[in-house]
């Protein structure tokens, strides 16, 4: 008895203590599986199953291991970390093994994790963590060497990872020369390496348009462009990246405690993510991972968790590590970005320069929390690749505001229909359809008299990350379309105007209208960026409309530029140049020009760059917390980060004002306490004017 009381409490079951022989063959298998799997993912870069289905096949081996010990060998894929690096770039040797993390899927296994770290210290009293976001990138460790970076390697299987000290050097955000002072003569940051959400949206979109292949996500697209043979092709990829802990140090000291490591890095000039927390026991933790998952979709990066780390160095020597995970960290996973549905049809829509994208539409799924029920297939180039037909059972994936897309199809039935080919006439319109040579994209010749194409370039105009008119969604662009509120962008101008017509719309009550005339007010303080953006000028996305703003400095110059003077701005070659110019000289886009500057009253701060004419708050640290009324945080990040200043996740003496909104947070306490400045709304909003 008394052993079988033991037993069952190490979590084996003493029935089943011998493994029959058909658990001995899922073992092999699994494991076969996951060592194919763990070559496409880490080495090809080019993942045939979703990270979820990934770990699933994981947790199964994981707990067959447990249940028999015995037959853990050292080669099993729960073992290892990663795969072998590939032959072509230089080994490195980790001065320190470059773990893993184990993972937990439920706040039971956080609460399971928090007691198996007290247990370990012998603790009863709440412990602190640092709670961070889990980036979806490539890991990385750089070395420094008094200050001076002198390699940068892959993870690779752990111990020995690649080099890629020259690829790394092209990243902008990352200093080759740490500032300050005090740096250990021997410092490896360890640090994820990543292509921002918008960024990856628009490589991917470029290269959907040239008829490549796209990155089938943004940590592929991390991992695929740092791994360039050639470091000249990962110049020119965006990326970026995070520090989030140390390896190796040698002849000096760093903070014990993690959040200080981290504030440390920062004032070496290192980036780390603002968006972190010192947090208390499993409610803090828990906390942090709501909060988190509800913005997850506003962040420019992709995260698929969060992670929780014992703040204490002496606490996590003490706890140790197992072979490929520390015992003092777990990563707390988010619901997974793809899941598998069914095609219900395939449709056409028209989008606002016309294109023709194939769009599937699907049984109700649900992915990373939302339910989707359409998603792109891109172009027609696209679906015969793919070969998605109506009744297939489709994987689709879903990211950020990024519309979900069918990534491919995992089963079909037998008898399929025939695969939807590109009509001749605008399913809308009936304009004609035109294809230029060596295009992919298929459009409708109709311009703005296609009721679809001005519809979407209204819905455009009011998007997120173009004029951001909140509450301005679909189903309210075609309703004041309907009532003839509006034909172009230039009449949402006139709306205040007409209140009682607004009022008067199906579902619009004064509340409504309040709010939307309110959002429409604010976005008239963006600058010339935005306005560009939102313009929608086919091939100017949002880096090619900075590059504008930031050269020209004013739309009147902007439409003074000749041809050549266009091309003189980084990535814009003749295509994009005569795309820009032929677009703000039509005759009816200059009318619609002509019309919001007229209403507008936004002209001045629209026709101007704002970003780096004044950067009034050049080298201030910022620190927002609690909610604004007149804008999300990502905007008052960007709009304070435009004028120089540096936004932080967490206060301290060097912080030089916190914004406050809303049930502001433990921030402010903490600001109060140092003595920092706090701004109100209001003030804030002046503050930037
Ligand atoms: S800490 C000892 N913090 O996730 C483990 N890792 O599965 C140290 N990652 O290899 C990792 N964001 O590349 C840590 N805030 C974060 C992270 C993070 C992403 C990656 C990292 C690591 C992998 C572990």
């Amino acid at each position: 008895m008394e052993r079988q009381e033991s037993l069952a409490a190490a979590g084996q079951n003493p029935d089943r203590l011998q493994p029959t022989s058909a658990q001995r063959r899922q073992i092999e298998m699994l494991r076969n599986q996951l060592r194919h799997h763990g070559y496409r993912y880490h080495v090809l870069d080019d993942p045939e199953i979703s990270d979820g289905a990934y770990d699933q096949l994981f947790q199964e081996l994981v707990g067959l291991e447990a249940r028999f010990p015995e037959l853990v060998t050292p080669d099993s894929p729960t073992q290892r970390v990663g795969a072998a690096p590939l032959a072509a770039f230089a080994p490195v040797a980790h001065g320190m093994p470059m773990l893993s993390l184990d993972n937990a899927f439920s706040s039971e296994d956080v609460v399971e994790f928090d007691r198996r770290v007290r247990e370990g210290l012998g603790r009863t009293d709440v412990m602190v963590y640092m709670a961070e976001p889990k980036v979806d990138g490539l890991a990385i460790g750089l070395v420094y060497r008094s200050g001076v970076l002198i390699r940068a390697a892959t993870r690779g299987d752990g111990h020995t990872g690649e080099e890629v000290t020259s690829q790394v050097q092209s990243l902008a955000a990352l200093p080759q020369v740490l500032s300050g002072s005090g740096w250990p003569e021997l410092l490896e940051v360890r640090a994820e390496v990543y292509m921002p959400l918008a960024a990856f949206a628009e490589y991917n979109e470029r290269a959907r348009e040239r008829g490549e292949r796209a990155f089938a996500n943004p940590r592929n697209a991390a991992a695929g462009s740092l791994r360039q043979l050639d470091a000249q092709v990962t110049a020119k990829r965006p990326l970026t990246l995070f520090c989030h802990g140390l390896g190796q140090v040698t002849g000096g000291v760093v903070p014990d405690a993690h959040h200080e490591v981290l504030e440390q890095l920062v004032a070496w000039g290192l980036p780390v993510c603002p968006e972190r927390m010192v947090v208390t026991g499993v409610e803090g933790c828990l906390a942090f991972y709501r909060t988190l998952l509800a913005q997850r979709d506003r962040l420019d990066y992709e995260i698929d968790g969060v992670v929780y780390k014992v703040d204490s160095r002496a606490d996590r020597d003490l706890l140790g590590a197992l072979s490929r995970t520390p015992r003092w960290a777990v990563a707390h996973k988010f619901p997974g970005r793809e899941a598998v549905t069914r095609v219900r049809a395939v449709e056409i829509q028209v989008g606002r320069t016309g294109a023709l994208t194939p769009v599937a539409r699907l049984e109700p799924v649900a992915v990373g929390g939302v339910t989707i029920t359409n998603a792109t297939l891109h172009n027609f180039q696209e679906l015969q690749r793919k070969d998605v037909r109506v009744g297939d059972q489709v994987r689709v994936r879903r990211a950020g505001d990024v519309i979900p897309e069918v990534v491919e199809v995992v089963a079909t039935q037998t008898s399929r229909p025939e695969v939807l080919t590109c009509p001749e006439q605008c399913p809308v319109c009936t304009a004609p359809v035109l294809q230029e040579s060596g295009e992919v994209i298929a459009r409708c010749s109709g311009g703005l008299s296609c009721p679809a194409q001005r519809r979407e370039a209204i819905r455009h105009f009011a998007s997120r990350r173009a004029l951001d008119i909140e509450g301005l969604g679909e189903k309210l662009v075609d309703s004041l379309l309907q009532a003839g509120l509006i034909v172009t962008v230039a009449d949402l101008y006139t709306l205040a105007a007409k209140r009682q017509e607004l009022t008067a719309l199906e579902r619009m009550g004064d509340k409504s209208a309040d709010n939307l005339l309110q959002a429409l007010a604010v976005s008239r303080t963006h600058g010339l960026e935005r306005f560009l953006f939102a313009l929608g000028i086919r091939e100017v996305g949002e880096a090619t409309a900075r590059n504008l703003a930031a050269h020209f400095k004013t739309l009147a110059a902007l439409e003074a530029a000749s041809l050549e003077e266009l091309e003189g701005v980084p990535d814009v070659g003749p295509k994009v140049a005569a795309q820009i110019r032929g677009f703000l000289h039509a005759a009816g886009n200059r009318d619609v020009l002509a019309r919001l500057k007229r209403e507008s009253d936004a002209w001045q701060l629209w026709s101007e760059n704002r970003a780096g004419s004044a950067r009034t708050l050049e080298g201030q640290t910022v620190v927002l917390t609690g909610t604004l009324q007149s804008m999300g945080r990502p905007q008052a990040k960007a709009r304070l980060e435009a004028l120089g200043a540096k936004v932080s996740g967490s206060v301290s003496r060097r912080t030089d004002f916190v914004v406050a909104g809303s049930d502001p947070g433990a921030k402010l306490t903490r600001a109060r306490e140092l003595g920092v400045a706090v701004l109100d709304e209001a003030a804030f909003l002046e503050k930037i004017k």
